[in-house]
């Protein structure tokens, strides 16, 4: 059952914004970060594999494990979850802004707006930042460890299209991400810690400029204080419910 005043706000709202993290996928078999055992944080130092530090020091490492995680999200299919966001458009504005750097959203048949951390999908120069006409072909096993190809322009190395810690958002996915929760009606924000700034900020911008938001998460999070309402779902139980009420 879908908590009534939850219920309320969806039924009501026009324009809903859903902040996604890493749980909107975790029913697909992607697995989350920082949830115990199976986060990605849970057996991998993320300092010796998500900084330009650790790709400068271990290139082949790092890049390794990219190229196991996108053949991990090419193997994995949406779920009930993401098929409910892509149903929800069709009947009323809808905003996506992801944290995740899957396409399962996409795959699902939604747009998203802002992919705020990139895209396993994506490679560019670690040099020059040009971006490699052909993407690299992905061995059936990746080994542990596999040379990044060298750029065609300037022989920098190619490194994943993504944001590591220490890095800047992408301008323009994190302005249009600010616009998205501040002009909606109702933020949903589903699996996310809410520990990594500044995405972790967007629910906070949307309450201070007086939009409801309501959190879908299995668990307590570092943002369950400061949203209006929690519900204590999965993303593929829980959007679907919340698509019915539209009837
Ligand atoms: P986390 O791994 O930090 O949090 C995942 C959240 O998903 C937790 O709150 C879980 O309780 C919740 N969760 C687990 N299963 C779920 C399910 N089936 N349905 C709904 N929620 C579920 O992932 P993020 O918050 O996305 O950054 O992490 C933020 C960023 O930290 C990531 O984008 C990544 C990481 O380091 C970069 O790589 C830059």
């Amino acid at each position: 059952m879908v908590p009534s005043a939850i219920a309320d706000l969806v039924t009501a709202a026009r324009r809903i914004t859903v902040l996604t993290g890493a749980g909107m996928s975790a029913e697909s078999g992607v697995p989350t970060f920082r949830d115990a055992q199976t986060g990605w944080w849970a057996r991998y130092d993320p300092m010796q594999l998500a900084t330009p530090e650790a790709f400068d020091e271990d290139p082949d490492l790092v890049w390794a494990w990219y190229l196991r995680r996108l053949q991990l999200v090419r193997g994995a299919q949406p779920h009930s979850g993401h098929h409910a966001l892509s149903s929800w458009a069709v009947l009323r504005p809808l905003s996506i802004v992801t944290q995740n750097v899957d396409d399962l959203h996409e795959r699902a048949g939604s747009t998203v707006l802002a992919h705020l951390h990139g895209s396993l999908a994506e490679f560019r120069c670690a040099s020059c930042g040009g971006t490699p006409q052909r993407l690299p072909e992905l061995p059936d096993e990746v080994p542990e460890r596999v040379a990044p190809p060298f750029c065609t322009d300037c022989g920098g190395r190619i490194r994943p299209g993504v944001v590591w810690f220490g890095e800047a958002l992408p301008q323009q996915p994190f302005a249009d991400a600010e616009q998205a929760v501040t002009d909606a009606d109702l933020v949903l924000v589903v699996g996310t810690s809410g520990l990594v700034q500044p995405a972790a900020g967007l629910p906070l911008r949307a309450r201070a400029a007086g939009v409801p938001t309501v959190e879908l998460n299995p668990t307590d999070t570092a943002l369950s204080d400061y949203v209006q309402h929690r519900w204590r779902t999965t993303a593929a139980e829980g959007l679907p419910r919340l698509l019915e009420l539209l009837g």
